[in-house]
């Protein structure tokens, strides 16, 4: 597990991490223990004049091993983790003799920690390598010294950002900022770090030097208080008030750093023990690292079915979703047939990606050479038989059932027999495979708006949907570096359902008479980015009276559409406040973009004698989402509760601290969650009634986490 190796003629001793069976050196209890065992004995032995930390794999050093730290429950169970590397490691910087990491990829989480308790840190010069503490995107913190010695290093001001937003880094930025202290060709890297440790044999930490000072501005000087009053607040607005980990990382900054080390280490490590034990940390865990990994991997994958390398896609429909179709197709390097219904908006949509990427430019994402060949890879063109040759078609055209099936037969006229994917984000899919001539090629590719950076895609299997072509689809997916979740066909499909269900809940309270800041600050506390009022502004209400009409079917004249459709009737059709695009909506947008609460909604929506307090506005915002993914699971649109999990954290931004929808009910309790919703319907409806699932799920003490093959409790 850890090599260790001595040259008797320089007495330098190299330690190798290559963990067993793993494709990356993973920081588990093992490792650990064989770690501490290597560094105690290199200290111990007199002929040991140096050492180096290296690593056998392609990467340096990983975090810590995550599900040993999901299953740590108490903070005790937490701290005992850490505790062992973390001694180990200071340690080994204050043994009298040097000691060098040489990295050789990627440094991230307990790597990074592990290479900071060195004296010198030599990486090789690979773009793919990335160096940072990205624990708090996992609701972590790290828990080995990492802010400590960080913000010791590199100054308090440098350091937070980088922890507390959980940026990587590549070799030379971090080298720029001086958490590395020198670059070389690979090849070079061991020779460098001995001839490193033969030219420093009393290397010591900056911080274990007397008259050491934090670079930049110390937590008590003036500078350093001014930094912590203007970090605190801004915290609070960035972060989620249900998520510890950002405040822990600042807390360890602005009270650790100030004193010793050793005592700023046993700081981190309270904060840390409460923070990996609590349920924000283990819901991101299972939800962003377990279920999105999962997906990623393509488990929905149909089996026995060869994979698919497809060379140049076909996207028909120029507009904002078929560019950005385009635009993130040309960027993973396919080359793209760009149609549109005239050689004008073809080029039109070709012009707003040249003007997306400049954009990118500017702000550093994308090299101008990288702009110059994702532009070239991309064709805009009137003709369908540019078609020919394509390996898989999307269309992204105008919502009309017409329209939609004439393409689709134009381009399978083109292209025969070729995949073909519809971006629709209402009609069946089954119906618009049916009038394709080839209907088991047909899927649905359901991205979100803007999408070069939205991460989910929801592919839609209609009911002529071949295995094929979901396997396909997901290839495809891929390559495209979305996250896929494969959904059946219905109305509203999985995410567009309950993005429904939680707006229309946030209408009946405006019809309610609650006024809309507080129904979206009740959300923004709950963890939301944006409130579903706000939301709704900016999809616009016309917009939104149509996909909520489209949802609800059938039931267009029972409740609890009736009222939410009357809601968005009379504000977009009656009073023309069709939301954000006309400066009045629900709220009313100054020039600058501020909005307040439009005054004619009291008197157009009187308050009913008792508004609704905090606790129930959020619990029916929140709840009503999981009731409506609990009734799509029942219908069978999906069956990994997982795949809900992560679909509502990345397509909608549902609070990833509760783990997503359904962790949400788990996080509540079953029993409780049915016994709240139970409440909720005798007080405002039917629609909180449980499904009779959940019931049977309460009564049995079930869970949704007991379901799933990728998360467990
Ligand atoms: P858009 O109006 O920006 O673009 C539609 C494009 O289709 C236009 O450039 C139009 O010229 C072109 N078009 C119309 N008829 C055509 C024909 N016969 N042949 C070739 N091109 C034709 O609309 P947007 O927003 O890009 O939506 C496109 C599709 O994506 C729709 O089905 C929509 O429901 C769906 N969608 C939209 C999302 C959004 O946030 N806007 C999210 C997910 C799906």
């Amino acid at each position: 597990m850890i090599e260790v190796s001595l040259d008797p003629n320089t007495g330098i001793a190299t330690l190798t991490w290559d963990v067993a069976g793993l494709p990356v050196n993973v920081k588990n209890r093992a490792a650990i223990a064989a770690f501490v065992d290597a560094v105690d004995a290199v200290i111990n032995d007199d002929n040991v004049k140096g050492v180096i930390v290296a690593s056998a794999k392609k990467d340096f050093i990983s975090g810590g091993d995550l599900d040993e730290l999901r299953a740590a429950r108490t903070p005790d169970a937490a701290l005992e983790l850490v505790k062992a590397i973390g001694a180990c490691l200071r340690r080994l910087e204050t043994c009298a003799k040097p000691v060098v990491a040489a990295i050789n990829g990627s440094a991230i989480g307990g790597g990074l920690e592990v290479a900071l308790a060195c004296h010198h840190r030599i990486a090789a010069d690979n773009e793919a390598t990335r160096i940072g503490l990205p624990e708090v995107t996992l609701g972590l913190m790290p828990g080995a010294g990492g802010t400590q010695r960080l913000a010791r290093l590199i100054g308090i001001a440098q350091a937070a950002p980088l922890m507390l937003e959980g940026k990587l880094l590549k070799v030379r930025d971090a080298a720029a900022l001086g958490i590395i202290d020198e670059v070389v060709p690979a090849a070079d890297l061991l020779g460098a770090a001995k001839a490193w440790l033969l030219a420093a044999p009393n290397a010591t930490q900056p911080w274990d030097r007397d008259g050491y000072a934090v670079p930049g501005n110390d937590p008590q000087s003036m500078k350093g208080r001014l930094f912590f009053m203007g970090a605190w607040p801004k915290l609070r607005r960035k972060t989620s008030p249900d998520d510890p980990a950002a405040g822990a990382i600042l807390q360890a900054l602005h009270h650790g750093v100030e004193r010793g080390i050793d005592a700023g280490l046993k700081i981190e490590a309270r904060l840390f023990a409460g923070v990996a034990s609590s349920n924000v940390a283990r819901n991101k865990i299972n939800t962003l690292f377990y279920g999105v990994n999962s997906a990623r991997r393509l488990k929905a994958r149909p089996a026995g079915i060869p994979s698919f390398k497809p060379k140049r896609v076909g996207v028909i429909g120029a507009g904002l979703m078929g560019g950005g179709i385009a635009h993130t197709a040309a960027r993973a390097g396919l080359e793209v047939v760009l149609i549109d219904a005239t050689q004008e908006r073809a080029d039109a949509g070709l012009a707003a990606i040249r003007k997306n990427l400049a954009k990118a430019l500017e702000r550093g994402h994308v090299t101008e050479k990288d702009m110059v060949s994702i532009l070239a890879r991309i064709e805009s063109a009137a003709d369908f038989g540019r078609l020919a040759g394509v390996d898989a078609i999307i269309e992204a055209v105008v919502e009309r059932e017409d329209v939609k099936a004439d393409v689709t037969r134009r381009a399978m006229a083109a292209a025969p027999g070729v995949l073909f994917a519809s971006n629709t984000s209402t009609l069946p899919i089954t119906t618009l495979a049916n009038l394709s001539p080839v209907p088991g090629n047909f899927v649905g590719m359901h991205f979100f708006a803007p999408v070069d950076r939205m991460p989910l895609l929801e592919i839609v299997r209609g009911e002529p949907t071949s295995d094929a072509a979901v396997a396909k689809a997901l290839d495809l997916c891929k390559i495209l570096g979305k996250t896929p979740i494969v959904v059946r066909d219905g109305r509203g499909f999985y995410t567009s359902r309950v993005v429904g269900a939680y707006t229309r809940e946030a209408l009946l309270l405006l019809a309610e008479g609650v006024p809309p800041q507080v129904v979206d600050n009740v959300a923004i506390n709950a963890g939301m980015p944006i409130g579903p009022l706000a939301m709704a502004d900016q999809t616009s209400l016309d917009l939104l009276l149509d996909i909520i009409g489209s949802l609800a079917g059938e039931s267009k004249k029972q409740e609890p559409f009736v009222r939410a459709l009357h809601v968005l009737d009379r504000l977009s059709s009656h009073l023309e406040r069709r939301g954000r695009k006309v400066n009045a909506g629900i709220y009313d947008y100054a020039p600058n973009g501020d909005k307040t609460a439009w005054a004619g909604l009291a008197k157009e929506f009187p308050a009913t004698s008792s508004l609704p307090g905090e606790t129930d506005i959020e619990n029916r915002l929140l709840h009503i989402q999981a009731l409506e993914s609990i009734r799509a699971m029942d219908e069978g649109i999906f069956e990994d509760p997982a795949d809900a999990d992560v679909a509502s954290v990345l397509g909608w931004s549902f609070p990833s601290s509760r783990g997503g929808v359904l962790s949400h009910v788990d996080g509540v309790g079953t029993a409780e969650f049915v016994r709240q919703c139970d409440e909720l319907a005798v007080r405002y409806g039917d629609r909180f009634r449980p499904p009779q699932s959940l019931r049977e799920m309460a009564e049995k003490g079930l869970r949704f986490c007991d379901r799933t093959g990728n998360a467990h409790g």
